[in-house]
């Protein structure tokens, strides 16, 4: 019988990865469907029901339920559990579990344009449930210094703090931040500011930032944000949210059917679909 897998979350309509995934059972041949339902946060635990009773095969989380989403579950991979978000659940024999794989498809996305991190001086920009996921993974990956910049510093400071692994870390205002850019190798910007529509916007300012950064925003709407024209209209290397779209997405299709897909294949039929040619 066919298999079904699936995205939840409010908005969802405009979600690639029924597309992505899609293409990827076709590509490999396995006979399943993946769909996308927009569930609301009162909906949410019927949802799960729901997927318990026609016995799904998996299914990504998207906002804002990858907090909601644990209680619901009967067991959470340790980084996910860590992280304290879900983006990816795998029916395991009847059992619901819930695995994180945006801060290591985040970081496969990275090394696919560098090859070595753990030396590298890291700022990252945001406090949410992205930066958490990317600041614990990196940290869990064995880089050893990574600054953490936010808005509301008191976020920034308990993220610190609740992370299990451990790294040299100081807390910045965006101000502070934004004087020391210069002593960066690679900048990471994980809010939302800049996507589409408010593309105008950006979170800093990039004055002092060195010509040998790499500058990357976890933003693909549009496929360069404010902060990614200006980094490269000062020299430095950049990088969209793509790659960790794709990483995330590919290592969620592992989980489900042991198969690593192939991410280039993967960015090809995404970047199409947003009009793009570059990552
Ligand atoms: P997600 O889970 O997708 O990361 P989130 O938890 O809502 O989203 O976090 C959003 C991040 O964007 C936070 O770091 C937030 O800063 P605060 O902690 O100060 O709220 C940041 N952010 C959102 N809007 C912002 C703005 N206008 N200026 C600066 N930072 C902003």
């Amino acid at each position: 019988m066919k298999k079904l897998y699936a995205v939840i979350g409010n908005p969802i309509a405009h979600s690639m990865s029924p597309l992505m995934h899609n293409d990827l059972f076709q590509h490999y041949g396995i006979d399943a469907y993946y769909h996308a339902f927009a569930i609301t946060k009162e909906q949410l635990a019927d949802a799960i029901k729901g997927f318990r009773a026609m016995n799904i095969s998996g299914f990504n989380v998207t906002v804002p339920h990858k907090v909601a989403i644990i209680p619901l579950l009967d067991d959470i991979d340790l980084l996910a559990r860590s992280i304290g978000a879900v983006n990816t659940v795998v029916n395991e024999n009847g059992r619901l579990v819930g695995y994180n794989t945006d801060g290591s498809g985040y970081v496969q996305g990275l090394l696919t344009e560098l090859s070595n991190l753990k030396n590298k001086k890291v700022l990252v920009i945001g406090a949410g449930g992205a930066a958490r996921a990317i600041y614990f993974t990196l940290a869990y990956e064995g880089v050893t210094h990574i600054d953490l910049t936010n808005r509301t510093i008191a976020k920034a400071e308990s993220l610190v703090k609740e992370c299990p692994y451990e790294v040299q870390s100081n807390v910045l205002e965006l101000k502070e931040a934004e004087e020391q850019l210069e002593h960066y190798d690679i900048i990471i910007q994980t809010t939302s500011i800049g996507m589409s529509p408010h593309t105008e916007c950006k979170v800093l300012s990039l004055h002092n930032l060195k010509e040998s950064a790499f500058v990357s925003d976890i933003v693909y709407n549009p496929l360069e944000t404010l902060l990614l024209r200006q980094a490269r209209e000062k020299g430095a290397r950049t990088q969209n949210g793509i790659q960790m779209f794709v990483h995330q997405g590919a290592l969620a299709f592992e989980k489900w059917t042991n198969v690593m897909p192939d991410s280039n294949r993967m960015t090809t039929k995404v970047l199409k679909q947003l009009g793009g040619t570059k990552c």
